[in-house]
């Protein structure tokens, strides 16, 4: 059942967080799917440009409904994550999501502030609900590379000005994560006080949080030993702080990084066992299963199991 994540928000505000996932293949829609509905856990299907670049948005779409019949007790939103305004109203003309971002927060306040606002307003007719950004985080996200000097942590003092103006229903901030997998290379973590002082401005507000990857250090060494050459020091977010951030006002936790590297490590691993093979298939269900393990276990860390 799709569901508007201003339902599921109102649900584990303070409680328990829902995992937004970005999906750009067959087998991550698959994997998800059946894993949410095993759980009986929420989830946010989340398309980035990148990805509607990659398989087209009517293919991830398609996929997407197919795998609610497939799995008819999933309960989901669909989410058009790092939208720019075309992408936003592209996606608010298609009728296909019920939740946007809009992603202007390398710009001013003001026209950070504008921009959202005239999503919102379009959006809102529809009864879509939008998710808008405050500060900047560093990290590559898509082909876009955001050097750690320029990051800018969500000023507490902006966001209730910035919520109040623009209307838009949740709020991602910049507060130690980035995208990627070489998070805190500062080895800063996540800011505390920031998020405290958010939530102290903007009470019961769901707030999200990107970058939410954990980068399990067993896969990178997995991966590196079946041939890969990520570098030392990728490091993502410690569970501890994940769940630490749910009483802040975090509903939402952004993640694609862990994804792709189990899909890294599979397809490398079933490279170097099995040179012989040639067969698509035979790592494609491995992944499938891994991913739908590595969804289990993240909705028990967000404490989202067994609540729908
Ligand atoms: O953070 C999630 C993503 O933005 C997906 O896109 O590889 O294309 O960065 P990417
Ligand atoms: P990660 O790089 O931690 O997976 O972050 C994903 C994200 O924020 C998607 O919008
Ligand atoms: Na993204
Ligand atoms: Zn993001």
């Amino acid at each position: 059942m799709q569901i508007s994540p201003k339902i599921l928000f109102g649900h584990c505000y303070g409680k328990f967080a829902i995992p937004a996932v970005n999906v750009f293949t067959m087998e991550q829609v698959l994997g998800l799917f059946c894993a949410g509905e095993r759980a009986n856990a929420p989830f946010i299907v989340q398309i980035t440009p990148a990805a509607r670049d990659y398989a087209h948005p009517e293919m991830l779409i398609s996929m997407i409904n197919a795998a609610a019949k497939i799995y008819p007790k999933a309960v989901y939103s669909v989410h058009m994550d790092h939208g720019n305004e075309e992408h936003a109203f592209d996606a608010i003309l298609s009728n296909d999501y019920n939740s946007i971002m809009i992603d202007a927060s390398h710009d001013n306040f003001a026209d950070n502030v504008k921009r959202t606002k005239a999503v919102v307003k379009e959006a809102h007719k529809k009864g879509i609900v939008v998710e808008a950004e405050l500060g900047v985080l560093s990290g590559v996200e898509d082909d876009i590379s955001i050097d750690e000097k320029l990051a800018k942590y969500t000023q507490p003092s902006e966001v209730e000005e910035f919520v109040e103006l623009t209307g838009c229903d949740s709020l991602a901030v910049a507060v130690g994560t980035s995208h990627g997998a070489y998070k805190f290379s500062g080895g800063e973590g996540i800011q505390f006080q920031i998020l405290e002082d958010i939530q102290r401005r903007l009470p019961q507000y769901p707030i999200v949080l990107h970058g939410g990857s954990a980068v399990n250090e067993q896969e990178i060494k997995r991966i590196n030993k079946a041939g890969g050459t990520l570098r030392e020091g990728a490091s993502g977010v410690s569970p501890d702080e994940i769940v630490k951030s749910i009483a802040y006002g975090v509903c939402k936790i952004n993640i694609a990084t862990d994804t792709r590297l189990l899909w890294t490590r599979v397809h490398r691993e079933f490279f170097r066992d099995a040179p012989e093979l040639f067969d698509p298939v035979i790592p494609g269900k491995t992944y499938m299963k891994e991913y739908e393990k590595f969804m289990l276990e993240k909705f028990n860390l967000l404490g989202a199991t067994g609540t729908v």
